[in-house]
């Protein structure tokens, strides 16, 4: 592309010429089947063929074992704020959450509206200047929740926490970046336009038989928040 410009900013992120070329011929005329992607059924199987495919590079990429689904959600991370607990929160049961930076702090305040919240740490105090490993995970909390890299405050966990709570983590920013250890995570999440493509999708990694594994843990107990 003549003249082609970059945004340093933190999302969304550059796509390479060979991805826009190829959606773009997608959009005209997918795979040479005379029509659209736009315009194909979201249940036909060539657009199948895209989510699974999706999927499978996904499960390579990071290595995710079987007993994890790939998901590609609706409304940005930010509505994993909510729907995490929505989904995993039961009544009277405390969430661990360790504070980071805004984003963690944002995950907070909405898992608040589903149930009590429980914060390991925090290092808002000193203006999220770093990342607290100094903290205890309660073992009846339902989840615990962290950030892996807080994008506004420029920190990052490098060492996740051994528990057998199960661990849900935000990685909108730094996913892909570096090798991760999938079954260290119960369920991750990250909105697409940091380090993956435009905004509006999310990836959602999540272990199929939690529920088995954890007990009480239910990945479909849906309730609806105290507003
Ligand atoms: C770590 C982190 N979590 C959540 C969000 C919110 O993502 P979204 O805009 O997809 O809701 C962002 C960025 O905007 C982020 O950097």
């Amino acid at each position: 592309m003549a003249n082609k410009k970059y945004n340093f900013g933190a999302g969304p992120c550059i796509l390479l010429d060979i991805v826009l070329n190829g959606a773009s011929d997608a959009v005209k005329d997918y795979n040479r089947t005379g029509i659209s992607i736009l315009e194909i059924s979201h249940r036909s199987s060539e657009f199948e063929n895209v989510i699974h495919e999706c999927q499978s590079l996904v499960r390579e990429l990071l290595g995710v074992p079987d007993n994890y689904s790939i998901l590609f959600l609706q409304g940005g991370a930010s509505t994993q704020f909510s729907m995490v607990p929505m989904c995993l929160m039961q009544q009277l049961k405390r969430a661990s959450y360790l504070d980071t930076g805004c984003f963690s702090l944002k995950a907070i305040a909405e898992a608040k509206l589903f149930g009590p919240v429980h914060i390991v740490a925090s290092s808002k105090d000193s203006d999220y200047d770093h990342i607290s490993y100094d903290y205890y995970i309660p073992g009846d909390s339902v989840y615990f929740h962290c950030t892996s890299n807080n994008t506004i405050e420029g920190t990052e966990i490098f060492t996740f926490p051994e528990t057998n709570v199960p661990v849900v983590c935000d990685m909108s920013s730094d996913i892909f970046s570096r090798q991760i250890n999938v079954a260290d995570f119960d369920l991750i999440y990250a909105g697409a336009q940091k380090n993956m493509g435009p905004a509006g999708l999310t990836l959602v990694i999540v272990k199929k038989n939690a529920s088995a594994a954890h007990g009480e843990f239910n990945s479909f107990n849906v309730r609806l928040p105290h507003l």
